[in-house]
């Protein structure tokens, strides 16, 4: 089945982790959801960081080594596809901080949670720069020429995502909303739909159906990487 999608439609696409699975980048909840038997909230917060900078970086260490040899797979395609179709009417809302929407060709893509490859300082005011390196343990946490230390430019749990106002402003002008591979379950993103559902089609796709499944007009089910070529096809 092809979706209908007219050239007048503004497309909102929000990703999690689920798009990249098939790209070989775990996901956080479900089976092999844990790190070393902690939760993600638990390595991902400001309080992880004062707490333990040390065990932070070993866990972005980690998942800067897992995401760095990762390629872009179908759905990543697909969507970039689609944004070569509909240019500034679509917009790709990413959960996931690897890099493999712009890898895949999209340009239009908000990283709501950061972006694993970059860092910033915890105090300055000094913009966030590209950083591929890993720091696990015996590695210094780096420090910052300020005094403060270098942390991922993530957003941790307790903190605000980032691009709110872009994003709030493509969902009120989207006619076509759709969730590929996101559980439904961390906030905002989770809440987005609800807040299109009453004038946009919404549609979920992903094996299992998300906690916030009552709130789309459609859900296909399936990898994201089997489904999304021949949902968004011949554009
Ligand atoms: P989750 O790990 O919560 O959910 C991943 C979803 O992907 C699940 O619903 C799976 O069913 C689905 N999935 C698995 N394989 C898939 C495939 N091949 N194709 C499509 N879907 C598939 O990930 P997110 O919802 O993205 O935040 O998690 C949201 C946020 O929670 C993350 O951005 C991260 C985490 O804490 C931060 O790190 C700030």
């Amino acid at each position: 089945m092809t979706l209908a999608i007219s050239p007048t439609d503004r497309v909102f696409i929000l990703t999690g982790a689920g798009v990249s699975a098939e790209s070989g980048i775990p996901t956080f909840r479900g089976v092999g959801g844990l790190w070393r038997n902690y939760r993600i909230e638990e390595v991902a917060s400001p309080d992880a960081w004062h707490r333990d900078p040390r065990l932070v970086w070993e866990f972005y260490s980690m998942r800067r080594r897992v995401a760095l040899p990762a390629k872009p797979n179908a759905a990543h395609f697909a969507i970039a596809k689609l944004e070569g179709a509909l240019q500034e009417q679509l917009l790709v809302c990413t959960q996931n901080v690897d890099d493999l929407h712009e890898q895949a060709g999209s340009k239009r893509v908000v990283h709501m949670h950061g972006q694993l490859f970059q860092s910033r300082c915890d105090t300055c005011r000094r913009p966030p720069f590209d950083d591929r390196k890993t720091y696990e343990p015996p590695a210094e946490i780096p420090g910052c020429e300020c005094g403060g230390r270098i942390r991922p430019h993530i957003c941790w749990f307790g903190e605000v995502p980032f691009d709110l106002d872009r994003i709030f402003d493509a969902l009120e002008k989207c006619t076509l909303f759709m969730a590929i591979g996101t559980s439904g379950v961390v906030e905002p993103a989770a809440s987005f739909v609800a807040h299109v559902a009453h004038r946009a089609r919404t549609i979920y796709v992903g094996p299992e159906r998300p906690a916030n499944a009552s709130a789309f007009t459609e859900c296909h089910l399936g990898k994201a990487g089997e489904v999304l070529p021949g949902l968004l096809d011949a554009r």
